[in-house]
């Protein structure tokens, strides 16, 4: 090449470069934590997909500490971000910080968990509808138990969306049976250590689980914690007592295939693609979005287990 041509295509290069770092979106995403296995997977989504769009992805990790949240987003706001994102811990103590945002012209999307507030405050929320899942998780158990079941429930973070909907989403579907109640409740904290040791709590207080014929998780790792307490204590999940949970995880779907687990509601993790389409198109100026993206949810059992754990490459 030419020197004159060579100069010519450096510059270039250069100019193409200032050019698309200069448009590249930086975003702030303030994420929950990394509390069971659902949530990485999220998480990996959401790097992967901003990755692959070329945005410039501030991924801020609260350990599932709300105040950590609060700094995150104040801190998103201090740079200058082009927009926030939010899964937030639990739904209170959000008004403030969503007003700076908007009072500094920075658009707020909620993803996954909702928040109470002021919906002026945000653009919209994208996220399943949980309150479906508990509502299909609950379903499932009537039919299973044909309306005649004492249940324990393993309730997530206290606070949290997904533990107010899916409880409210499954009570109000229970209460059609006259036979199906609650009968121990508490809160496991969307672990699986959590789930675990809650589940032998409720093993003693019922005498190794005398007369219990469920156990509902709000989310599959404290299932799992379930499981290995049942075990432990010489009891069969899945086979002496209906095992129904919420969002799918690689070894949930493992434990239905064994006979462990009975069935679990599959919360998507890869929704990176439908949080950033909303976000780039709200910033590219389609302004009117619905307050709730909603994004399906559906439940599975032994009967589709194989084939989705081939589909999608789990052993
Ligand atoms: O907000 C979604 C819930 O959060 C998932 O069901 C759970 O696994 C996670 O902790």
């Amino acid at each position: 090449m030419k020197k004159t041509n060579l100069l010519g295509a450096i510059t270039l290069g250069l100019g193409l470069m200032i050019a698309s770092s200069a448009s590249a979106l930086t975003i702030g995403f303030s994420q929950v934590g990394s509390e069971g296995d659902w949530r990485p997977a999220f998480s990996a989504d959401m790097k992967a997909e901003a990755e692959k769009r070329g945005i410039d992805l501030k991924f801020s990790d609260a350990q599932g500490k709300e105040e950590n949240q609060l700094k995150a987003v104040r801190g998103f706001i201090a740079q200058g971000v082009d927009a926030i994102i939010i899964a937030p811990v639990v739904v209170t103590g959000w008004d403030s910080v969503l007003k700076e945002a908007k009072d500094a012209g920075i658009p707020v999307f909620l993803a996954d968990r909702d928040v109470e507030a002021d919906k002026d405050l945000y653009v919209t929320r994208i996220s399943a509808d949980f309150n479906l899942e508990g509502r299909l998780a609950g379903a499932w158990l009537a039919q299973a138990s044909k309306g005649k079941c004492d249940i324990v429930e393993l309730q997530g973070t206290v606070g949290a969306a997904p533990a107010i909907e899916r409880k409210k989403g499954f009570e109000a579907v229970i209460s059609l049976f006259p036979n199906m109640k609650i009968i121990k409740s508490q809160s496991g904290d969307f672990t699986t250590a959590g789930g675990k040791e809650v589940t032998e709590s409720f093993i003693k207080a019922t005498d190794g689980f005398k007369g219990v014929c469920a156990v509902f998780g709000h989310n599959d790792n404290m299932e799992l914690g379930a499981i290995q307490a049942m075990k432990e204590a010489g009891l069969k999940p899945g086979k002496d007592v209906l095992m129904v949970s919420v969002d799918g995880v690689a070894d949930e779907f493992r434990a239905i295939k064994a006979g462990d687990a009975n069935a679990s509601v599959e919360l998507r993790s890869d929704i990176g693609k439908d949080i950033y389409d909303v976000v780039q198109a709200y910033l590219d100026g389609k302004k009117d979005w619905p307050k709730w993206v909603v994004i399906a949810s559906d439940l599975h059992t032994k009967d589709d287990v194989d084939a989705l754990m081939a589909a999608r490459g789990i052993k």
